[in-house]
């Protein structure tokens, strides 16, 4: 059944079009707003890595929320290469090796793995002999490496573009570049303003990643995200063994590709909306992947790739509707996690939207919730 719903997202990248997609393939009318080419924004800063067992702390919320939606994965991404048919998105549980170069990193892992072990997480340690051929790629040097074989990969460019294109042939209106800053919700309409134009919607979900603080709610706020630059490499080996898995360091982690390339992410650097590449960043990430795999000095140089990190006081994302804006529902600030959490964020805001189900982990990622404590400055 068609609805007449119509929602204005404002953003198209993984975020925003994982929304648009889950909407439109319910019948819901969705515009699809970005100041720049999808995908264009944070996206760019992810490599792909779907890693909840690496990114978060145990027992903390964002390790919760990033376990649902790891479990998730298997079943979005069938439904988005049914829904864009054709669209080559490259997908794989290749695990994850996480090594130790150090006696104190060996012991920081050692301690991730009784805990794995006491959560029933799948995992093996390796070294010696064992480590060398599983993974011959990695330094002579390393004390150890822990394997999370549920930790997968995902091509993050193509996987925006089947989104937008699954997204469009659902209906979506995509406007690009077209950028909103000013958003009003009055009674059951909420308003938002193009330059001089007016456009009304339902709904308005605000996923513009780092420049969700750009976009102004009357009455609300400005919404506490902030820019974190990762710079990325894409390498070509030439000689020397490839890495088979996402292997992981302490300075850098590394991304295997079916066409023989590897990403090697990222840096971690607060200088606000800069997307240049630069050469300390380079040389960073150069270090850290040649200490952690040798043969990687070999390798060819093919590109740097920026973004900007959306991130949060408390790395959890802004998520759910605004109290005094109810029909104004914020989906950004995803930080390190956008792309693993893409899943569960389409599937609460449009069980919000058109069930009126409230998910319990919109208890903890109000978009309020830093209201009365510190807050990122505005621009
Ligand atoms: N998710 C890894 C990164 O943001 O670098």
């Amino acid at each position: 059944m068609l609805s007449e719903r119509r929602v204005a997202i404002i953003g198209a990248g993984v975020i925003g079009a994982s929304i648009a997609d889950a909407l439109a393939c319910r019948g819901v009318r969705v515009t699809m707003f970005d100041m720049r080419a999808p995908g264009a924004g944070a996206s760019q800063a992810s490599a792909g890595v779907l890693a909840p067992f690496i990114e978060a702390k145990p027992g903390s919320p964002l390790l919760a929320l990033g376990v649902r939606s790891l479990a998730m994965w298997d079943g979005f991404m069938a439904g988005v290469r049914q829904r864009a048919p054709g669209s080559e998105v490259e997908y794989a549980r290749t695990g994850t090796l996480d090594v130790a170069l150090s006696a104190g990193e060996r012991a920081h892992l050692k301690t991730a793995a009784v805990w794995l072990a006491s959560e029933g997480v799948a995992h093996e340690w390796l070294e010696g002999q064992a480590l060398t051929t599983r993974a011959p790629a990695v330094s002579s040097a390393a004390a150890g490496a822990l394997c999370i074989p549920d930790h997968r990969i995902v091509n993050v460019t193509a996987l925006v573009r089947a989104l937008v294109h699954a997204a469009r042939l659902s209906g979506v209106v995509c406007v690009t570049p077209t950028e909103i800053l000013q958003v009003d919700q009055a009674k059951d309409t909420v308003e938002v303003r193009i330059g001089d134009e007016r456009h009304l919607f339902d709904d308005v979900v605000i996923a513009a990643g780092s420049w969700t603080r750009r976009v102004r709610v009357s009455g609300a706020p400005v919404f506490p995200v902030r820019p974190i630059r990762g710079q990325l490499l894409h390498l070509r080996w030439s000689d020397g063994p490839r890495p088979a898995h996402s292997i992981w360091g302490s300075r850098c982690y590394t991304v295997p590709w079916s066409d023989g390339s590897v990403l090697v992410g990222a840096t971690v650097e607060d200088v606000g909306f800069d997307e240049r590449s630069t050469v300390a960043g380079v040389r960073e990430l150069l270090d850290a992947v040649s200490d952690l795999l040798p043969s990687a000095a070999h390798a060819s140089l093919e590109a740097v790739r920026v973004g900007l990190r959306p991130a949060t006081l408390d790395h959890l994302p802004l998520l759910g509707p605004l109290t005094s804006h109810p029909r104004v529902v914020l989906a950004a600030g995803h930080y390190r996690n956008g792309i693993l959490l893409a899943p569960l964020t389409a599937d609460i805001v449009s069980r919000l939207m058109l069930e009126g189900e409230r998910d319990p982990a919109l208890e903890v990622t109000k978009p309020e919730r830093f209201e009365a404590g510190p807050r990122y400055s505005a621009i």
